[in-house]
C-alpha cells in the first residue's frame, strides 16, 4: 500500500560552545576572508568529551518525540561514521534512553555522510508498507581533521534526529530518487585515526560531478527542471560547497528564478554557517535551516535534496512541503540554542580537540558539571560507556 510517507517531525543538537572563524584565521595566519568567503563558514560549533554521538542523537531527539512515537517507532536507524563502538550499534543505546518501544528494529548504517540518507530512503519504504508505524532516522557525527589541517576550517559537528510517518506534517516524499556510487579515495577514516584522511580539492570535484549525474538522470526520468523547484538543498561540508554545487546547474533557470533559488539558498546556509560539517546530518540542517528561516516558502513547494557521502555515493531526491512545515515553538528553541552558545578561544578549542580521544581505558570519569545538555557521557566503567541524564 503506497501512502503520501515523508518527514513529520525534525530536530537538531549541537554543542552550546562554538569557535569564531575569524579568531581562527587569525591564528592560522589566513586572511578571515577565506574563511568566511571563499569557505563560506562563520563559526564552528566544539564538541566536548562529554558528548558523543548517542548524547547528541538523544538530546535532539528530546525536543521531538512523545509519548505516540514512543509507541509508533519500531524502526530506527542511526546513520553515522563517528561510530563508538564496533559491534553494538548506537541505535539501541538510543532505543533506551528515550524510552522507545523494545519491539523494534535498531541498527546503525554507514557510508560517510549519506548514511542518514540511506536510513530515510528504507524508512521511506517501510512505512509506505506499515502506515501506522513510524520510523526513527538519526545524522550524528563529529568532523575532525585535525589542527592546522587545510580541513580544519570544515570541522563541526552535531545530530538531527526526524520521524517519518504516514501524513507528514513537514514534508513528503515526491518518489523518484536517482543515486550514483563508485570506488573513490576523495576521503576516508581508517580504523586506528580519529581524524579523516582526505583530498580536498579531488573531493570538491567529485562531489559536483555526483550532482550533475544524478540531476541530469533526475531530469532525464520525471521531465521536471531547475524552474520546478522553489529551493534546492545540499549535503554541506561547509557552505561555500552547496555555492559551488548551485553555480554548476544555476544557468539552466530564467534569470528571475535564479535570483529565488540563491535567496533560498541564503535562508538554508544559516545554521551550517554555524555550526560546520556535521557530516551525516548536514544535508538535513540545510533543509531544516531552509525550512525554518525563509519567509516566502509555502505549502506544496518541491523542495530538491542532494546527498553525497565521501567514497562515494550521491543521491538527489524530491520533497514536497506539508501544511505544518512551520513549527514556531521549535523555531525559537533551536534559535535560541545556536544563539546561545558560548565562544571559546583558539587554544580552548585545541585544548578541548585534543581531549577528545578515543576511550582505551576501560575505567574513566568525566565532569559533566559544565555540560548543560540533558544527555552527557560520564565515563567509562569495565569498558562500557555510562551515559546520565540530567
Ligand atoms: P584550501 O586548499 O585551504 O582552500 O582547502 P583553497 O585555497 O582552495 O581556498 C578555498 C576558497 O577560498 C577558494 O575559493 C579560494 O579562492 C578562496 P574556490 O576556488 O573554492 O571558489 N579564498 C578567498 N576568498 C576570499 N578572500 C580571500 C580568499 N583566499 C582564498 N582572501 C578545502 C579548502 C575545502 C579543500 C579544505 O578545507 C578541505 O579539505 N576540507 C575538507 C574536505 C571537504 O569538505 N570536501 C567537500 C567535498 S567532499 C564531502 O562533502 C564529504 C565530506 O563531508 C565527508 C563525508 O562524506 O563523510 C567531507
Amino acid at each position: 500500500m503506497i501512502m503520501n510517507v515523508g518527514i513529520d517531525k525534525m530536530s537538531f543538537y549541537s554543542s552550546d560552545m562554538y569557535l569564531d572563524m575569524v579568531d581562527l584565521a587569525h591564528a592560522r595566519n589566513e586572511d578571515p576572508n577565506k574563511y568566511l568567503i571563499g569557505i563560506g563558514q562563520k563559526k564552528m560549533a566544539v564538541i566536548p568529551k562529554t558528548q558523543d554521538v548517542v548524547t547528541m542523537a538523544a538530546n535532539a531527539c528530546l525536543k521531538i518525540i512523545d509519548d505516540d512515537d514512543r509507541n509508533k517507532i519500531d524502526l530506527i536507524i542511526f546513520g553515522t561514521e563517528t561510530g563508538i563502538d564496533n559491534s553494538k550499534s548506537a541505535a539501541i543505546y538510543l532505543q533506551n534512553m528515550l524510552g522507545l518501544s523494545r519491539r523494534g528494529r535498531a541498527f546503525e548504517i554507514k557510508q560517510a555522510c549519506y548514511g542518514a540518507t540511506a536510513g530515510l530512503q528504507m524508512a521511506k519504504e517501510y512505512v509506505e508498507n506499515n502506515p501506522e508505524k513510524k520510523a526513527l532516522v538519526i545524522g550524528a557525527d563529529i568532523a575532525r581533521y585535525g589542527i592546522d589541517t587545510p580541513g580544519e576550517v570544515t570541522q563541526g559537528g552535531g545530530a538531527v534526529a526526524m520521524v517519518i510517518s504516514a501524513n507528514p506534517s513537514i514534508a513528503e516524499f515526491e518518489g523518484t530518487s536517482t543515486f550514483y556510487s563508485d570506488d573513490v579515495m576523495d576521503f576516508w577514516r581508517p580504523l586506528y585515526r580519529t581524524e579523516a584522511v582526505v583530498d580536498g580539492h579531488y573531493s570538491n570535484d567529485v562531489y559536483v560531478d555526483f550532482f550533475k549525474k544524478t540531476w541530469d538522470e533526475y531530469k532525464q526520468i520525471t521531465g521536471k527542471n531547475l524552474e520546478d523547484f522553489s529551493a534546492m538543498t545540499f549535503h554541506l561540508p561547509y557552505v561555500k560547497m552547496g555555492i559551488k554545487a548551485l553555480r554548476a546547474i544555476i544557468d539552466e533557470a530564467s534569470e528571475e528564478h535564479q535570483d529565488k533559488l540563491k535567496t533560498e539558498f541564503g535562508f538554508g546556509k544559516v545554521y551550517n554557517e554555524n555550526i560546520g560539517n556535521l557530516y551525516t546530518g548536514s544535508l538535513y540542517l540545510n533543509f531544516l535551516s531552509l525550512i525554518n528561516n525563509s519567509d516566502q516558502l509555502k505549502v506544496g513547494d518541491r523542495i530538491g535534496l542532494f546527498s553525497y557521502g565521501s567514497g562515494a555515493q550521491g543521491e538527489f531526491f524530491a520533497m514536497n512541503l506539508c501544511k505544518g512545515f512551520k513549527n514556531s515553538e521549535l523555531i525559537s528553541q533551536i534559535n535560541a540554542d545556536i544563539n546561545n552558545r558560548k565562544q571559546v578561544s583558539v587554544s580552548e578549542y585545541e585544548t578541548i580537540f585534543n581531549d577528545w580521544v578515543p576511550i582505551k581505558d576501560q575505567e574513566l570519569s568525566f565532569d559533566t558539571s559544565k555540560d548543560a545538555s540533558t544527555f552527557t557521557l560520564k565515563g567509562v566503567k569495565n569498558h562500557q560507556r555510562i551515559y546520565d541524564r540530567k
